[in-house]
């Protein structure tokens, strides 16, 4: 937002807040048995329940006056039709043309993009196909049993996330393995088991130069020459995908393994581009078709329905509401499922490396909190761990249940027990319990009325803890690709809101710039003196502590 104080929208949500801060959900809930029906929507694969937030229909109409204060429709448009959006970089954010399933042309600077994308579509279908029928042979004429993606970041994180989520579809042909840390025991524990005459590597990076990919891709390929001798070997066993293909070329891989993707694709938006193929590898190309199509779903669900029944508009216009006026400082994913236990860490980098922003798109400071901090974990597990927080915790912090009415293995009762476990946390979160409930138990349970009074405070609950809750009917390529599409959005109109650069990511260069001329000055032989004294002193401590031995 340009400038807050200016907008009396914001002023009045100010207000309004005032009032809405001593309301409690209970009474809410009590005071509105329709609660749940106004509060709740489909958006094509997703039902999502956010009745049980801090709000009144008043503070929705306040909030979605606000989106339309910064011309939010309008803005949606522009992404959706090439703008360049990412004015940091002068470039468009267009993701969702990799799931346009429209048969017009999508112009980006007067170019029809969609070709090229179909094209690259097709590409990704054959070699899918020829890999997963064992046709795409190694070196020896072996057919390919393992799949290593090697990447970071948005090269790793969605792909890592999804294929994951849809192992149920998956026939382990070939088996996906996914190394991204440039911690070598990463890549040697992946490599251990494998074989190189059946073992196929990806390498997959945006701009090919991130040194954390270019270091594993360089390990693989010694791996793999140790055992061959020949550099010919190369063309069986690696693939790239990248914007910058030359450069994927110069290190040696041939130019028919190499896929493209297209600079108006942000790394962490790039999961349905070529840079998902474990994912098509994992669980075959019709599938992650199935998967574009559900994204799409949800893309049209974005552009054309009101703001009032609009799923990504509300989820974010709730973020904005528990960051900016109740001063949230993060919010948790909790997926009641095993198969989306990367959702949070894949939804950490899109939510905040896209709005971990301090400065508008005109350069000027922000004038709100951007992003808060994405966390999370999986449900049931995150119960006996980090729970006891969301409950008892001095902060109240906003979460995002999600959960699938149908299960992929229903076994005796383990799906009920998963679902009744979501709904209860949530329940719970909201009603609390208070010091006379707390009371009352211990009474009926035959403590004195003493021990009562002393151990009651311990067990009261403050409840009015907000929450969404997102179901799917089943997790499928489809409601998966819908589900990630969701989030995608959201962070989105969040960006608008705050009035930043959502796609561009300038925060993480210093660090990798300190890193490289760190490692030059660790080549040298003198004693390294120019950092601050604690880098300094960790250098030195480094080098005199240093050894060969394991
Ligand atoms: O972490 C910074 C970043 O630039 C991310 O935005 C990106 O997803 C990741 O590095 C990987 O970049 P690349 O795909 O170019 O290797």
């Amino acid at each position: 937002m340009n400038n807050r104080l200016q907008n009396s929208v914001w002023q009045k949500l100010l207000k309004h807040y005032q009032k809405i801060s001593m309301l409690h959900l209970r009474d809410l809930f009590r005071d509105d048995p329709k609660r749940f029906d106004k509060f709740s929507l489909q958006a094509s694969h997703i039902f999502v329940d956010y009745s049980k937030n801090r709000i009144t229909q008043e503070t929705l109409n306040l909030l979605i006056q606000l989106a339309q204060s910064v011309q939010l429709k309008e803005k949606i448009e522009a992404m959706f039709k090439g703008a360049h959006i990412n004015t940091s970089e002068n470039r468009a954010a267009l993701h969702t043309a990799l799931r346009n399933q429209s048969d017009q042309p999508l112009l980006l600077d007067g170019l029809d993009i969609m070709p090229q994308i179909r094209n690259s579509l097709l590409k990704m279908r054959r070699f899918v196909e020829d890999l997963r029928c064992g046709n795409w042979r190694g070196f020896t004429q072996k057919s390919i049993t393992d799949v290593v993606n090697i990447g970071v970041g948005g090269s790793d994180l969605g792909t890592k996330m999804a294929t994951h989520a849809l192992a149920f579809y998956a026939d382990h042909k070939p088996r996906c393995h996914f190394v991204s840390n440039v911690d070598a025991a990463q890549i040697m524990s992946t490599l251990k088991s494998l074989d190189p005459e059946t073992t196929l590597f990806i390498i997959a990076s945006k701009s090919f130069t991130s040194i954390e990919t270019i270091t594993n891709a360089n390990t693989a390929k010694t791996w793999l020459l140790k055992t061959f001798h020949d550099p010919k070997a190369i063309q069986n066993h690696f693939v790239a995908i990248s914007a910058h293909p030359e450069k994927a070329i110069d290190f040696g891989i041939h130019a028919a393994n190499v896929f493209e993707f297209w600079d108006y694709v942000g790394g962490r938006y790039s999961l349905w581009s070529a840079i998902g193929l474990p994912i098509a590898l994992a669980i075959g190309m019709d599938s992650f078709e199935q998967m574009l199509k559900g994204a799409f779903e949800m893309d049209q669900h974005f552009r054309l329905t009101d703001f009032s029944q609009n799923a990504p508009v509300l989820l974010a216009l709730l973020s904005i509401w528990y960051r900016n006026f109740f001063n949230t400082a993060s919010h948790a994913i909790i997926p009641y499922s095993h198969d989306l236990r990367f959702l949070p860490d894949y939804l950490q980098q899109l939510e905040m490396e896209s709005n971990g922003k301090s400065v508008q798109l005109d350069g000027a400071q922000v004038n709100e909190k951007t992003a808060d901090v994405t966390w999370g974990g999986v449900g049931i597990n995150g119960q006996h761990a980090f729970h006891q927080l969301l409950h008892q915790g001095t902060d109240f912090i906003p979460i995002d249940f999600i959960v699938a009415v149908n299960s992929l293995n229903p076994v005796g009762n383990h799906h009920e027990l998963l679902l009744t476990n979501c709904l209860a946390q949530s329940e719970a979160l909201l009603c609390g319990k208070t010091f006379e409930e707390a009371y009352k138990e211990l009474i009926e349970q035959n403590y004195t009325q003493e021990e009562a009074e002393k151990l009651a405070p311990h067990k009261v609950m403050p409840g009015n803890r907000p929450s969404n809750t997102l179901v799917l009917e089943k997790l499928t390529p489809e409601s998966l690709g819908a589900l990630i599409a969701l989030y995608e959005h959201k962070t989105f109109v969040q960006g608008v809101i705050w009035n930043i650069d959502s796609f561009d990511q300038w925060g993480v260069e210093l660090g990798k710039k300190l890193a490289k001329n760190m490692i030059n000055d660790l080549g040298k032989q003198k004693t390294i003196t120019h950092h601050d004294s604690s880098t300094t002193g960790l250098l030195n401590y480094y080098r005199t502590h240093t050894t060969t031995e394991v």
